[in-house]
């Protein structure tokens, strides 16, 4: 981030309505939060956007699954989202939502002025189309040039009306963009990615779609009603139409945005359509798009489909929310990937925050209070330690940079060092030697020093750890705020003489992990369902098995499921763990020994048939309350599915 004028703008993406959080959004928002509490303390006039991405195909079917409108489904969804940052004291200034009315005016207003500038036209979008899945492939990643990549059928060349945008018109002035602006894509590694893919060539963008109906309808006097813009269009129009671009254009002047938070998955969007799109629209280019990198399990990237997520509430119920902001800040490098552990978090609380920081407040209250009844006075403590609040001063130069350069866990570094100047000047001048030797003064102006340096460290650690801060800022009586930024941090000022109060320890040490890890399952076999003899006297086919009646044959429940969420067993080969939903008010758990043909991520959010009325058998120890249908060949084995989506619960027979 550069600070050229003074106010900043500055952007999560937002979030899809198809997931719950998890700490990999959580990861983002906080990254973001702390950019802003940073530049509001700076004193730029600060706007913070996040908010959710709510339309698309993939929406409308999660919904359908469900048997919600689409709509409730997108409102209950996003509620989600802005509970969960409200409970986390998430600063943001507008939670945009892309179905609100002024958002989906803005993006048409957008469309339009991207059609009479000439970057749209209309034509026909032809490739290779499977019905099943209802999505075209490109021609490289057909089976034998004609399969479908997903479920092997056979695909037919379709032609579907599009309109499109002249991307392929604005290669060279991207390529100029990136080269004029070494930094607008951070880390700068990502930029030179960005570079190779738009120097290999761009094609049109096909930016509307007719073959369903859950989106920003064009403007109007397009009279096209069976078109709705690609997801992709009108959720990236969500940073200036929060702004008012296209309605009341209120918040207008803090475009361009100081800086678009991302992750590195989405940075295509982010750094060659999205510029793109603002060019055509003649409005300025965002100053940076970050681009961060994932939070993964066992080396997989965390996701809903992968079953692999962890909580961000229960971790920051368990941890303390300030604790998980600065192991999530601290850990990783920005850009790079990170795996989340409890024993990397528990090293971080216990030694960084409770070692360094927490003890050097506890020493400071044991000190005072011993020999000065808590009064702390910082008249001479340049007389005696100008050369440590020298060297913490160097650091504290050194942080703004850091910030602005997204390396937020070198700038957390850094804002250590100070921490380490204050620890060994205790070891090293010995208080109580002092007061020993009747070095009053000395000693007085040692605290003078500690204090001083717990309250420069709080006020830059206030951004990553705002509700901790505040707690020390109180303790030492002063507030965080703008002025004392300026006085103690830009200025060298110390603080004025207070007494000091007794806080409790605010990092009590951890010893174990304090969340449930998985439970380790046992190896046993899957045993395999006992072949029921039939009971009745009916007549048998040669392969033995019994012919029965109609009414027998609807003694069995069997019903359409959405598997709503699957995850493979940890140590087993056959076993996938299903929440499938059957339309009551909880998804059934069915243990499915599918594993060797399908993968978690290959059912999330596929239809199933599901024997509704078995008794519940436990399998390695979890509970399966049903069956799933299936059919077996030399083949291997596939599911048994409704050929069209199907309200969960719905009967078959
Ligand atoms: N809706 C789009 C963004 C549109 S912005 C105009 C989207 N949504 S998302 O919900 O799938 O992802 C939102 C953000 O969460 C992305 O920045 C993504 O990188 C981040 N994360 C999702 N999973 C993640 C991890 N496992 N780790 C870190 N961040 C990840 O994409």
């Amino acid at each position: 981030m550069s600070s050229c004028h003074n106010k900043a703008y500055i952007t999560t993406p937002i979030y899809y309505v198809n997931d719950i959080a998890h700490i990999g959004h959580a990861y983002t928002t906080i990254i973001a939060d702390t950019l802003a509490r940073y530049s509001r303390m700076s004193g730029l006039d600060t706007f913070f956007l996040t908010g959710t991405d709510e339309h698309g195909q993939k929406i409308e079917e999660a919904a359908k699954a469900r048997g919600k409108t689409t709509q409730a489904y997108a409102d209950e969804i996003s509620a989600t989202f802005k509970d969960l940052w409200d409970e986390f004291d998430i600063s943001y200034d507008k939670f945009i939502r892309t179905t609100d009315e002024d958002h989906k005016k803005g993006a048409q207003k957008a469309f339009t002025v991207m059609y009479d500038n000439g970057d749209i036209y209309k034509d026909v979008y032809k490739g290779h189309y499977c019905i099943s899945c209802e999505t075209f492939f490109p021609a490289s990643q057909l089976v034998d040039d004609e399969f479908c990549p997903e479920c092997g059928k056979p695909t037919t060349i379709v032609e579907e009306e599009s309109y499109f945008f002249k991307l392929s018109a604005y290669q060279d002035k991207l390529l100029a963009w990136y080269d004029e602006n070494p930094d607008c894509i951070l880390p700068k590694s990502k930029r030179n990615e960005v570079i190779r893919f738009v120097e290999g060539g761009l094609h049109d963008l096909s930016i509307t779609r007719t073959s369903f109906d859950w989106g920003v309808k064009l403007p109007e006097n397009f009279n096209d009603p069976k078109h709705v813009m690609y997801v992709w269009l009108d959720a990236l129009m969500n940073y200036i139409t929060a702004l008012g671009y296209g309605t009341d254009d209120k918040d207008m002047d803090f475009w361009p945005a100081r800086v678009h938070l991302i992750g590195k998955d989405i940075l295509r969007f982010h750094a060659i359509y999205w510029p793109a799109f603002l060019m055509s629209l003649g409005l300025p280019l965002p100053k940076h798009i970050a681009a961060h990198g994932w939070w993964t399990r066992d080396g997989e990237k965390m996701s809903k489909s992968k079953g692999n997520v962890v909580d961000p509430r229960a971790v920051a119920d368990a941890y303390g929310l300030d604790n998980f902001r600065y192991f999530m800040l601290r850990e990783v490098p920005f850009g790079g990937d990170g795996d989340f552990s409890q024993k990397a978090l528990i090293d971080r609380i216990n030694s960084d925050l409770g070692n360094d920081l927490g003890n050097l407040l506890n020493r400071l209250i044991g000190m005072s209070g011993k020999y000065f009844e808590g009064t702390v006075d910082s008249a001479n403590v340049a007389k005696y330690y100008q050369a440590e609040l020298d060297e913490v001063h160097a650091s504290l130069d050194k942080l703004e940079p850091l910030l602005y350069e997204m390396q937020i866990h070198r700038y957390l570094e850094e804002l250590w060092r100070p921490l380490t100047v204050a620890n060994k000047a205790i070891d090293m001048y010995q208080p109580w030697t002092l007061m020993k030797e009747g070095k009053e003064e000395e000693a007085m102006a040692l605290n003078g020093l500690i204090a001083a340096i717990l309250a420069k460290v709080s006020v830059m650690l206030y951004p990553v750890m705002p509700a901790v801060c505040t707690k020390i800022s109180n303790a030492l009586h002063f507030t965080i705020d703008n002025s004392s930024w300026n006085s103690m941090v830009k200025d060298t000022k110390l603080l004025d003489t207070f007494v000091l109060e007794k806080v409790d320890p605010l990092f009590p040490r951890i010893e174990e992990p304090l969340l449930k890890q998985a439970e380790p399952v046992d190896q046993k076999e899957v045993p395999k369902p006992e072949a029921k003899k039939a009971e009745t006297k009916n007549d048998t086919k040669e392969d033995g098995i019994a012919l029965i009646g109609i009414d027998q044959f609807f003694q069995t429940s069997l019903k359409v499921g959405t598997v709503v969420k699957a995850e493979e067993v940890p140590k087993s080969k056959k076993l996938l763990l299903l929440q499938v939903d059957v339309g009551e008010e909880q998804p059934r758990q069915v243990v499915a020994g599918i594993k060797e043909w399908y993968s978690a991520d290959d059912m999330l959010n596929t239809q199933v048939c599901v024997v509704a009325n078995l008794k519940p058998a436990k399998l390695m120890g979890m509970l399966s309350e049903g069956m799933l249908l299936a059919a077996k060949d030399g083949d291997g084995l596939c599911m048994i599915r409704p050929e069209k989506p199907k309200t969960a619960g719905t009967k078959i027979g």
